[in-house]
């Protein structure tokens, strides 16, 4: 195991949450989409690293991060001031479970996140694979405010106008980004429209585990009440030895 060192190519700050970095990324450096690696900075002569999704697609040749800014946080409070040319320090053996080859073949893919817990998802919609494999994909962010939904934006508007991607695509993907803070085009948590009938009306669907299957991303709670109603509804939890109807993660947090 290696820590490689990457060069930042780009920074966008989205909210005073949240920031996205792009690095130059090694050839050595290989990942399924959906997984996390450790990365980080140097700080005091030492490596200081947290686990970050890596947002970008593996067929791409950089390395995109999704993070928050946390006041007091170890790591974010001096990630969140990077500049373009410093450099970050990528661990290069990634890991995860929000992998599409751990889930049983099905018919459509739910992808439900919280916050960054986006962050895994924004590779797995930019691969081709995940078309090829389900005929629908339904992306769910939900926040608290408006404003922290256009990153999701972006990429989800990238991924249409992308010539290669699109070709793929074609219409299978939905985002459905709610906020529960403020009015919204669609408002609440996804949880609640699940345990109602909202979640049909938006989707066309119940979640069943004969056509249906789940990746959920966000805080221990946000996956507890998520992984209740999957069970309830008769989906079984995959891993990576024994694929299964739905797999979760917990975004992470500095
Ligand atoms: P809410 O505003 O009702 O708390 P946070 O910033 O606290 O991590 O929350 C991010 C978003 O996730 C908020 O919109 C929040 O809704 C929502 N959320 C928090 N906990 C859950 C949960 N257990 N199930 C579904 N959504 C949740």
């Amino acid at each position: 195991m290696a820590i490689l060192k990457e060069k930042v190519l780009e920074i966008h700050h989205w909210t005073e949450k949240t920031f996205s970095f792009k690095t130059t990324r090694d050839r050595a450096f290989r990942f399924k989409n959906g997984e996390f690696a450790m990365i980080g900075l140097e700080i005091d002569g030492r490596p200081l690293l947290r686990a970050y999704s890596v947002v970008s697609p593996n067929h791409e040749d950089h390395l995109e991060f999704l993070s928050i800014k946390v006041p007091n946080g170890p790591l974010t409070s001096k990630l969140q001031h990077i500049k373009l040319n410093d450099e970050i320090l990528v661990n290069s053996k990634p890991t995860g479970t929000l992998v599409c080859d751990y889930l049983l073949p099905g018919r459509n893919l739910f992808l439900f996140s919280t916050g960054t817990g986006l962050a895994p998802f924004m590779s797995i919609i930019r691969d081709p694979e995940t078309y090829e494999k389900f005929d629908e994909v339904l992306l769910f962010q939900t926040c608290r405010f408006n404003n922290e939904l256009e990153y999701g934006k972006s990429i989800v508007r990238l991924v249409e106008r992308d010539d290669m991607l699109s070709q793929f695509v074609s219409n299978k993907l939905r985002f459905i980004p709610t906020a529960t803070r403020e009015k919204s085009e669609f408002s609440g948590r996804v949880t609640d429209w699940l345990k109602t009938d909202k979640f049909l009306q938006v989707t066309g669907r119940d979640l069943n585990s004969v056509e249906d299957r789940v990746m959920i991303c966000g805080s221990m709670e946000m996956l507890n009440d998520f992984k209740n109603i999957c069970l309830q509804k008769g989906l079984k939890e995959g891993s990576n030895s024994a694929p299964a109807d739905f797999v979760i993660e917990k975004a992470f947090v500095d």
